[in-house]
């Protein structure tokens, strides 16, 4: 009975302490210092990422499968004249590539203190008209892949009970998009992912380790190219340089869920109450629709 008292005060204390950050957000901690693995960093919001954090003196591990353009966003971190810049090839969807790679970075560059997981691949169609390969990367690359370098970087950060976790989710997961079926579903699980390691960490009482999802809408990146739009000016699209300043301003902020544009927060939870065939009405209204790839 007391315990449950107790827990009932603190709980209140909890909830005004969160009103009160969303209104009066944290201070942003520096990133000096701090040695950022990025994921997919050869390109699109990977790369502004690495630019962003290298601008602001952190050490930068850009992690791509494209070795020739992860080499160029390393040299346009090194123009930046800041800081060094590190590029490593591996294929995030191969577990033992993750492993050899992660602990070749723990040697060469130190232990990894912020973990974006940002690689991903994206295909549309409709769902019968995915081939099974499609299927499986999608899968490999945007859950696997998450999973197996947090396996491989989290044991350091448990150590030092210090660090950050970051990973992209999607608006997809919250608006199913028609045609990406498979992708939205990988994001989806990217949400229950990192809320399961962030409650799992709070239990073990480790809160020193943050956790970070993001819900981006449409970025103007290699990927979107797919995604067409009926009124671009409704609801437009983001430009990269922008969505990796929100993020790297959110992660400094141990900000728990991003949407960006921030204020499409509201989407999730207004849907929450529409009956789906109201949602499905806006939805073809909107028509933010991807492409079929073949
Ligand atoms: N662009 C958008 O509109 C949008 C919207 C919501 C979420 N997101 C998410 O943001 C993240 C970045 O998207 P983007 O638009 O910059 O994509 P992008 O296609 O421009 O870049 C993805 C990068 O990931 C790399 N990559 C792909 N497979 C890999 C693998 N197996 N191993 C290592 N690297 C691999 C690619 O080489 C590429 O450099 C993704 O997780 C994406 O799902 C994007
Ligand atoms: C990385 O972390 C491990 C575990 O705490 C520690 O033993 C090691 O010295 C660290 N390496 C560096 C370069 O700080
Ligand atoms: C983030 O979202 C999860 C559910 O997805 C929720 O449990 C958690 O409270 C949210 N955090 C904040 C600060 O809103």
């Amino acid at each position: 009975m007391r315990d449950l008292l107790a827990l009932i005060v603190i709980s209140t204390w909890e909830v005004i302490r969160a009103t009160f950050q969303f209104f009066m957000p944290k201070l942003k901690k520096p990133v000096t210092g701090e040695v950022v693995l990025i994921t997919g960093a050869a390109q699109g919001i990977g790369r502004e990422l690495a630019l962003k954090y290298a601008l602001e003196g952190a050490t930068v591990v850009c992690v791509d499968i494209d070795q020739k353009a992860n080499l160029e966003t390393v040299r346009m971190i090194g123009e930046l004249g800041k800081i060094k810049g590190y590029a490593y090839m591996c294929d995030v969807s191969d577990y033992q590539n993750v492993m050899d790679t992660c602990k070749q970075i723990e040697e060469e560059v130190g232990n990894v203190t912020i973990l974006v997981n940002n690689a991903a691949v994206l295909f549309a169609n409709r769902f019968w008209e995915w081939s099974k390969s499609e299927i499986e990367s999608t899968i490999n690359v945007n859950l696997l892949g998450n999973l197996w370098m947090v396996k491989a970087i989290l044991p350091s950060m448990m150590k030092n009970n210090y660090g950050h976790i970051v990973a992209m989710s999607s608006m997809a997961c919250f608006v199913s998009s028609p045609n990406i079926t498979p992708y939205g579903a990988t994001k989806c699980a990217i949400k229950g992912f990192m809320d399961g390691l962030r409650n799992e960490l709070a239990m073990v009482n480790n809160r020193k380790i943050k956790v970070t999802t993001v819900y981006p809408y449409v970025i103007e990146t290699q990927m979107a190219k797919l995604c067409k739009m009926k009124y671009p000016s409704l609801m437009p699209s983001i430009k990269p340089k922008r969505a990796a300043e929100v993020i790297v301003s959110a992660q400094r902020r141990d900000v728990e869920n991003l949407t960006i544009p921030t204020h499409y927060f509201l989407i999730p939870i207004v849907l929450q109450f529409l009956p789906i065939r109201v949602s499905q009405l806006w939805m073809n209204y909107v028509q933010v629709s991807f492409q079929r790839n073949n």
